[in-house]
């Protein structure tokens, strides 16, 4: 996904940017509007799950739910957990230890896991970790009024029903942690692809496409609330595909992508994730007409090597996937940026397929990368058939190998933003000086600036003088 801060550990902490950029898993929005009881949310994972957390504020504000920025003071804690590698469910583990000692104060309080973890691992979850009163899969939101009721009726709730049509199509997302700039709008849920080390097809179910009219309605509401900026969301965005119900409407994501850019030419869209074998250049002829679809693309490569990739179910190879660079190259031009996931020791992972990894890298110079060393999950394709034979010093040395190449990328990409200006959104103030602003330019690189008579949500024309891999830094061009 596009934002790095939003794994958990094994990505490039690039030091500004996370500073930057680092998002509060917990709710910051106290809503005091008298409701009787009090929700505190936290979310860990991939922007899915946040975007996931607006839609259960929403399901409970509808339900007699204030929410809290305290947990201290919440009758129910909700956490909305991940599970694509086994640091991201201690992590939860470790919270849900903490949050006990908040329990043992507070003994009327409800404490429910949400999310990835909580479908992986179901009942198990209850009996594992004893304060956990609720546990409930991410296709079950809507459930959550009744779960609460029977936890208030004294028992253990559990909903874990995975869907094939739920979309949450009809609930306005309450917005979390929001800059009031930029959003996430999900387009899609679940996972066809069976990548063989994911384990989020068993946690987020089949695939499906949320009703295009809806996806257009939210951005245009957005708009309307001074949002400008939307990034759609999907595991795989590239296999968006929704039909009416009388079938005269047929909507791809290229057409979709079209739709969203027509609410506004001030509202920049952006989305994650693309996949190798299935983007289109239709999607990227749509891009380079529309000016307000941002030129960047997250197209994770997971490995360079070929039969790494065939291990890996990914169902492109080296060759295809250069084909795909090379395309994007070709139609939106080198200024295009693009990122990728990789993914250190896979099973049976040679030095020389590592190298592969690397060459590919030095091949098409990224300007981002959220880089991870290979974590199995029980019960998914690689876990079942293959061996998790690399060493942990082994994969963690591939894995500090594979920062180092992206290191330079990121610097040398965003040297090419030095010496030009750029069209920044404003999106608040920079975390490290209250006189400077954050924004980002098209190709998502974040920019700090002097603050000057500029707001959030303003587009400001900003020239760009230094930068690190991280951070370009620049100067508002009508002030020099
Ligand atoms: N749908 C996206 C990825 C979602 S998961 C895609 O297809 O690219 C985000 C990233 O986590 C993946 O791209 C992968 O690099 C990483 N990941 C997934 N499972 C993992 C595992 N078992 N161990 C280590 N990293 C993993
Ligand atoms: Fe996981 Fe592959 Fe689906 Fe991405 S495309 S969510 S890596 S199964
Ligand atoms: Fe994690 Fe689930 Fe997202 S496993 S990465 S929260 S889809």
């Amino acid at each position: 996904m596009s934002n790095a801060v939003i794994h958990d550990l094994g990505i490039l902490d690039l030091d500004a940017k996370a500073a930057e950029l680092e998002p509060t898993p917990k709710t910051t929005v106290d809503t005091n509007t008298g409701r009787s009881r009090k929700l505190y949310i936290e979310s860990y994972g991939c922007q899915m799950n946040y975007s996931d957390s607006e839609i259960v504020t929403s399901i409970l504000f509808d339900n007699g739910f204030d929410t809290t920025s305290s947990a201290e003071e919440a009758d129910l804690i909700l956490l909305n957990t991940c599970a694509i590698r086994d640091n991201a469910e201690q992590k939860i583990r470790n919270r849900l230890m903490h949050l006990n000692g908040v329990k043992k104060r507070n003994p009327g309080l409800q404490i429910g896991v949400l999310g990835c973890m909580a479908e992986r691992l179901k009942t198990k979850l209850l009996e594992e970790e004893k304060m956990v009163d609720m546990v409930v899969g991410p296709d079950a939101y809507r459930d959550l009024p009744n779960l609460i009721q029977e936890v208030d009726e004294g028992q253990k709730a559990v909903n874990v029903f995975l869907s094939r049509d739920e979309t949450y199509a009809d609930i306005t997302p309450v917005r979390l942690n929001t800059n009031g700039v930029s959003a996430f709008v999900s387009i899609m849920r679940g996972c066809d692809n069976m990548c063989s080390f994911c384990v989020v097809p068993y946690t987020r179910g089949r695939e499906r496409s949320r009703d295009a009219h809806s996806i257009v309605a939210e951005s245009q509401d957005l708009f309307s609330k001074g949002y400008r900026e939307v990034t759609l969301l999907g595991q795989n965005v590239d296999s968006y595909k929704w039909a009416s119900e009388d079938g005269t409407e047929h909507v791809n994501f290229a057409q979709l992508l079209e739709q969203v850019a027509l609410v506004s030419p001030l509202l920049r869209v952006r989305f994650s994730t693309s996949h190798p074998k299935d983007i289109t250049d239709q999607v990227l002829h749509t891009m380079k007409q529309y000016d307000n679809i941002c030129k960047y693309i997250h197209l994770p490569a997971q490995s360079g090597n070929s039969d790494v990739l065939r291990a890996m179910n990914r169902t492109y190879d080296r060759d295809w996937y250069l084909n795909r660079v090379a395309a994007i190259r070709d139609i939106l031009g080198e200024d295009c940026a693009i990122s990728t996931d990789m993914i250190t020791g896979f099973c049976g992972e040679t030095e020389e397929q590592h190298q592969d990894t690397l060459s590919l890298m030095e091949a098409v110079v990224y300007d981002y990368a959220y880089m991870f060393a290979y974590s199995e999950r029980p019960g998914t394709p690689a876990a079942k058939k293959l061996q998790d034979d690399i060493a942990a010093d082994v994969k963690q040395r591939r894995l500090t190998e594979v920062i180092e190449v992206q290191s330079r990328s990121s610097l040398a990409r965003n040297q090419r933003w030095v010496g030009r200006v750029h069209t920044v959104l404003v999106e608040g103030t920079s975390k490290r000086s209250q006189e400077h602003l954050s924004g980002r330019i098209d190709q998502n690189a974040v920019v700090i600036f002097p603050k000057m008579h500029y707001q959030k949500g303003d587009y400001v024309q900003v020239f760009v003088h230094d930068c690190t891999a991280a951070t370009l830094f620049g100067n508002a061009v009508q002030d020099q």
